[in-house]
């Protein structure tokens, strides 16, 4: 039978964005193996009497969740140093009395506690106007690419980990290339050049293509196959 797990959660907070952050540990038991990191903010903000190690009473926790299914981005925080979803992060993993810190996303700024604003990414893709004006039907041979990218949750963990993003710069990164490159593969000859130009100037001049941005993408999307691709068609002006 498999154990649950007793862990120190170390979380760093900040009651606002001008606040200045603190660490607050706290000790965290369940008996259920499969519990997450998600698991543990929600019972310890469930519970009115939590204390922390140094004995004060735990205000309730601000992190962003919806899905808890590894399916909506929104959960997505530091974990021990890496860009993670909080649902999707098996407290088991980390040994019986592991340590876990848990912080906001730094690349993003912080409003509360590991609530940040991710703003950012849907302000990119409208300054690359990446959105379609009409339907379109899809050939046989743009199925992949389309299926490939629309599994990208906007979570933003490639942005934070990407040593060439950083929000007001014109980079984008990948949270922009995934549906950037759907567009390319899907629209007619004229609008797919508008937003070749748009790509070349956001993406694929910015980018170092080192695809640690892959490594961390927690969809598993095939990073380097949408980048291939739509650099294939944007810059070197070959079709799908
Ligand atoms: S590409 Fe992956 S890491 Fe980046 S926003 Fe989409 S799902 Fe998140
Ligand atoms: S390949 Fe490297 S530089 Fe390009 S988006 Fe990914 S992490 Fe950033
Ligand atoms: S709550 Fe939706 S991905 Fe974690």
């Amino acid at each position: 039978m498999r154990e649950g797990s007793r862990i120190q959660l170390q979380i760093v907070r900040r009651e606002s964005t001008e606040a200045p952050p603190y660490l607050q540990r706290i000790l965290y038991e369940t008996p259920d193996p499969n519990a997450t990191v998600a698991t543990a903010l929600t019972d310890i903000n469930k519970n009115p009497n939590q204390k922390d190690t140094e004995g004060n009473v735990v205000t309730p926790i601000g992190w962003e969740c919806n899905c808890l299914q590894k399916k909506c981005g929104a959960c997505a925080m530091l974990i021990n140093n890496r860009p993670m979803l909080a649902c999707d992060t098996k407290l088991s993993e980390y040994g019986k009395k592991g340590v876990i810190r848990v912080e906001p996303l730094k690349k993003f700024p912080v409003i509360r506690d590991l609530i940040v604003d991710r703003s950012i990414l849907q302000e990119n893709l409208k300054t690359i106007k990446a959105w379609l004006e009409e339907p379109v039907l899809l050939k046989d041979k743009q199925y992949d690419v389309a299926y490939e990218a629309s599994r990208c949750l906007q979570c933003g963990c490639c942005l934070e980990i990407c040593p060439n993003f950083y929000a007001g710069g014109t980079f984008a990164g990948t949270a922009a290339l995934v549906p950037v490159s759907r567009l390319l593969a899907e629209l007619p000859r004229e609008e797919q050049k508008k937003l070749a130009k748009a790509y070349r100037e956001h993406v694929f001049e910015g980018c170092g293509k080192s695809l640690a941005c892959r490594k961390v993408c927690p969809a598993g999307i095939d990073v380097d196959k949408l980048l291939v691709n739509s650099n294939a068609m944007a810059i070197w002006k070959k079709q799908l």
